[in-house]
């Protein structure tokens, strides 16, 4: 994708000037998964694949819209009652209204925004559209005086104001913090982060997209968080001390087990393990233990398939074939429900485990996976 093609589109269908162009990438995860709203661990990085925008003030108090891939045209005013009804034209009104809340002057203007990160594989290309316009918003109207955990923040909080998803903060802050080449683990309590620069030699990382996208996502994602927001009000109660899953170990969630659900104890089991192995993966990789790594990331499938209930069965197939194939690591990346597998594959077995995997689920399902390399990249920023 590049930034002539969305020039070409905001001169077309506005008033034939340009404005300024800015660009948010997707993300992968190594590994913590929906571990982030729980206090917890995650070490995501940027993709090479994300959003671009042009924007140009337009000297009203509206906001015109163009999504490119969509061909649809939205306008909308500021206020909160003005919220459109088209769902991808909502991450951008609210943007605008939580840079408003935060005491940036936004006025009316006119975008035009394509991306090619893929909708739906868990590469969160919502949080890369919030990124950008956060990302803008705050260089055209707020003089760039919100810091980048903030932007982070608006693109989180337009999720759970506007979109309906109580999500916590990694794919937001992976977007905005994103560096080329290098992970970043993030302590989702104090939100310390530190880059981990992440070239393994002799492997690649694959995403393998199963191509689903199970309707009711959100509502999904909502009640896992439901769950352990659950566990923890029944831990309190025996340690007031504790805030989130992050201050519990497996001995606390023990001594709560009569007094919740079956299922949200299975929930906070997983949580309480990833968190953990967030932790082993760092420690692994400053030994170069990459065989440790991927044995995580299979640890990781296994919990959300069996104990948090997110994978489906065209993820648990795509987990199969890479173990099959003699895969290091492989597991279902993001919040589940449909999308990617990330795997982490010794260079020799890419070829052998690619076509073996696109062939046995072409069999199986009838349609093919996607496959794309992970390049990591840099985040938020503003390109002319
Ligand atoms: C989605 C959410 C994130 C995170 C992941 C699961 O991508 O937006 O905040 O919870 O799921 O790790």
């Amino acid at each position: 994708m590049d930034i002539e093609y969305v020039r070409s589109r905001f001169i077309k269908h506005f008033d034939g000037t340009t404005g300024s162009v800015y660009a948010s990438p997707g993300r992968i995860n190594l590994i913590g998964e929906h571990t982030d709203y729980n206090g917890g661990f995650v070490f995501p990085g940027a993709v090479d694949k994300g959003m671009i925008a042009e924007i140009k003030p337009n000297g009203t108090d509206k906001v015109r819209a163009y999504s490119i891939d969509l061909k649809d045209y939205v306008e909308f005013g500021l206020n909160e009652e003005d919220a459109p009804k088209a769902s991808w034209a909502r991450y951008i009104f609210g943007v605008c209204r939580e840079m408003i809340k935060r005491g940036v002057e936004v006025k009316g203007f006119n975008t035009a925004f394509a991306g090619d990160v893929p909708l739906g594989a868990g590469m969160s290309s919502s949080a890369a559209l919030e990124s950008t316009y956060a990302y803008a918003l705050n260089d055209l109207f707020g003089e760039n005086k919100i810091d980048k955990f903030e932007l982070a923040k608006v693109g989180q909080a337009t999720e759970h104001n506007y979109c309906g998803v109580n999500c916590g903060i990694m794919d937001q802050f992976a977007s905005v913090f994103g560096k080329e080449g290098q992970l970043i683990r993030l302590d989702c309590r104090s939100l310390e982060y530190q880059y981990y620069p992440f070239k393994p030699e002799g492997y690649r990382l694959v995403l393998v997209d199963s191509v689903v996208k199970h309707e009711l996502a959100s509502s999904a994602y909502n009640k896992r968080r439901q769950s352990c927001e659950n566990v923890v009000a029944a831990i309190q109660k025996i340690h007031p001390h504790v805030e989130y899953l992050r201050d519990c170990n497996m001995e606390m969630l023990g001594e709560v087990k009569s007094q919740v659900s079956e299922e949200d104890y299975m929930r906070a089991e997983y949580v309480i393990e990833e968190i953990q192995r967030v932790l082993d993966v760092c420690d692994a990789l400053e030994r170069n233990d990459y065989e440790t790594v991927g044995q995580k990331m299979y640890e990781t499938h296994h919990g959300m398939s069996k104990l948090y209930e997110v994978s489906c069965e065209e993820l648990d197939f795509l987990n199969d074939v890479a173990f099959d194939c003699g895969v290091t690591g492989s597991r279902v990346m993001g919040g589940g429900f449909g999308g990617c597998t990330i795997n982490l594959v010794k260079n020799e077995l890419y070829e052998t485990f690619i076509s073996t995997a696109k062939e046995r689920y072409k069999e199986k399902f009838g349609r093919s996976p996607k496959v794309y390399d992970v390049v990591i990249s840099d985040g938020s920023r503003k390109l002319c």
